[in-house]
C-alpha cells in the first residue's frame, strides 16, 4: 500500500451536481454488479423521488417492494428516529427491549409461533434451508447428509453461494462453483413434477408464491392449495419465500393467502425494514423452529433494536389491513388500464394487487429501453428478462398517480410504435 492510497484528501473532492458526474464516479469506484438506469436519486418522499438535477420521478419499482409504504413514511421515520436516541445495537449476547415485542406481533400477523430475525433476504432463505435440513435430521429422521430440497425453475432467492447453486439464471449462477448439492429443480407451478421429485429424503419444497424476478409469474389457480396438500401428505415442509410477494404487495399480508393456504415456513425481508434498514425474518411454528438452539445459527445484527423497532412499526401498519385493502382495491383498475395496452405494444399483462409484470413486444423494444424511455417521462421502473418490465409502486400510491404510471407506459409504447 502506498501513502497516496491511505491519504483521505486523495479520495475526496467536490462533485458537480449532475447525474453524469455521479454516474462516472460510481462507475470508477463501485463494483459493476448492477446496471442501473441513469438517474441519481438525491431525495425521496412518498411515491416521488428527485434526482441531483432536480428532476422528479414517480417510483414505480419501490426498491423491488422494499418500499411498500413509500419513501420515508412518517410513522417509520419516527420509529427509527426514536430508537436512534435510545439504543441501536446490542448483539444477541444481551437482550434488548425491542426484539420480543417485534417478534410477538410479527408472529401474530403471520399466524406463526416464532420468529428468527436476520438482515437480508438471502440470509432469511439460507436460514430457512438450514432449519428445514435440521428438521429433516432431527424430526423427520433423514439419514445424515441426505437432506434434499425441491426448488422451482426460474427461482430467485438471493445471491449467496448455496442459493445461486440452485439458480438456473446463468448470470446469477455461472462461475461460482463448486455448488452446494441437495437440490432438485422442477418447472414452476408443476405439482406432478414436484410430487415425482419428492423422495424419502426430501425435507422441503422451497418456492415463491409469485415469481417476481421472473416477471411477476403467477402460478395456475390451485397450485398453492395443491402444494399444501402434497407437502402434508409426504411430510415435507412447505417453505414460502414471501420476501418480495409478502407484506401487502398482492392485496393480502401474504401472497399464500390468495388460496387460503398456510405454509410451514415463511421467509420475509424487503418491506419488513420499511425501506430504512435491512430486516429479514423466518417465521415458523415451535415444532419446526425448535430445532434452532443456542450457538447453532445467528447474526451480529439480526434482531438489533433499531431493526426491531422499525420492523415493529411496519407490522403495526400492516395489522390495520389498510395497505392490503388499498392494493386489493386498485388491482382491477391497474389490470384494466394495463390490459388496454395489449396489442398496442404489450403482449401480455399479469397483475396481482399492486404488482404487475408486462411483456412488451420484443420487436418493438427491450425492457431496458422501455425503462429508459419511462424515466424520460418521469416514471421509474425496472426491466427483468428481455422485454418484460415489473411495476411495483408503493402501496400508498393514489389511483390518479397509478394512472400516470400507465399513461407514461402507453406514451412510451406509442412513441416506439410510431417510429418503427
Ligand atoms: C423472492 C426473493 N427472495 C430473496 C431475495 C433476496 O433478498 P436480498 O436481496 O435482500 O438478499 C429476493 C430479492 O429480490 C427475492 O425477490
Amino acid at each position: 500500500m502506498t501513502d497516496t492510497m491511505s491519504t483521505p484528501s486523495a479520495a475526496q473532492g467536490e462533485i458537480a451536481r449532475t447525474n453524469t458526474a455521479f454516474i462516472e464516479l460510481e462507475d470508477r469506484v463501485a463494483a459493476h454488479n448492477y446496471s442501473p438506469l441513469p438517474v441519481v436519486v438525491a431525495q425521496a418522499e412518498g411515491v416521488w423521488v428527485t434526482d441531483v438535477e432536480g428532476n422528479r420521478y414517480l417510483d414505480a419499482l419501490s426498491a423491488y417492494s422494499a418500499l411498500n409504504f413509500g419513501h420515508r413514511h412518517p410513522d417509520l421515520v419516527a420509529a427509527a428516529k426514536d430508537q436512534l436516541d435510545r439504543s441501536t445495537l446490542t448483539s444477541r449476547a444481551f437482550h434488548n427491549d425491542q426484539l420480543g415485542p417485534f417478534c410477538r406481533d410479527l408472529a401474530a400477523l403471520l399466524g406463526k409461533d416464532m420468529i428468527l430475525p436476520m438482515n437480508t433476504g438471502a440470509e432469511a432463505v439460507e436460514t430457512a434451508i438450514k432449519i428445514a435440513r435440521k428438521w429433516g435430521y432431527q424430526v423427520k429422521g433423514v439419514a445424515a447428509d441426505r437432506a434434499h430440497i425441491v426448488v422451482m425453475a426460474g427461482n430467485f432467492h438471493g445471491r449467496t453461494t448455496t442459493i445461486v447453486s440452485f439458480s438456473d439464471d446463468p448470470e446469477a449462477h455461472d462461475d461460482y462453483g463448486p455448488y452446494t448439492p441437495g437440490f432438485t429443480t422442477v418447472p414452476y407451478g408443476d405439482l406432478a413434477a414436484i410430487e415425482a421429485a419428492i423422495t424419502d429424503d426430501t425435507v422441503a419444497v422451497l418456492f415463491e408464491p409469485i415469481q417476481g424476478e421472473q416477471g411477476v409469474q403467477i402460478p395456475k389457480e390451485g397450485f398453492l392449495s395443491g402444494l399444501r396438500e402434497l407437502c402434508t401428505q409426504r411430510n415435507v415442509l412447505m417453505v414460502a419465500d414471501e420476501i418480495q410477494s409478502g407484506l401487502g404487495r398482492t392485496g393480502t399480508t401474504l401472497a399464500c393467502a390468495y388460496e387460503g393456504v398456510e405454509a410451514d415456513i415463511y421467509t420475509l425481508g424487503k418491506a419488513l425494514g420499511g425501506g430504512i434498514v435491512p430486516v429479514s425474518a423466518v417465521a415458523a411454528d415451535r415444532d419446526v423452529m425448535g430445532v434452532i438452539t443456542p450457538g447453532t445459527h445467528g447474526s451480529t445484527f439480526g434482531g438489533n433494536p433499531l431493526a426491531a423497532a422499525v420492523g415493529h412499526a411496519v407490522v403495526k401498519m400492516l395489522a390495520t389491513g389498510e395497505h392490503q385493502a388499498h392494493a386489493a382495491e386498485l388491482e382491477p383498475v391497474f389490470r384494466e388500464r394495463l390490459e388496454a395496452l395489449i396489442g398496442k405494444g404489450l403482449q401480455a399483462v399479469r397483475v396481482r394487487g399492486l404488482w404487475a409484470g408486462v411483456d412488451i413486444d420484443p420487436d418493438l423494444m427491450t425492457g431496458k429501453d422501455a425503462c429508459k424511455a419511462l424515466a424520460r417521462r418521469g416514471v421509474l421502473a425496472k426491466d427483468t428478462h428481455g422485454s418484460t418490465i415489473r411495476l411495483a409502486p408503493p402501496l400508498t400510491i393514489t389511483e390518479d398517480e397509478l394512472g400516470q404510471v400507465v399513461d407514461a407506459l402507453g406514451g412510451v409504447l406509442a412513441d416506439a410504435s410510431s417510429s418503427r
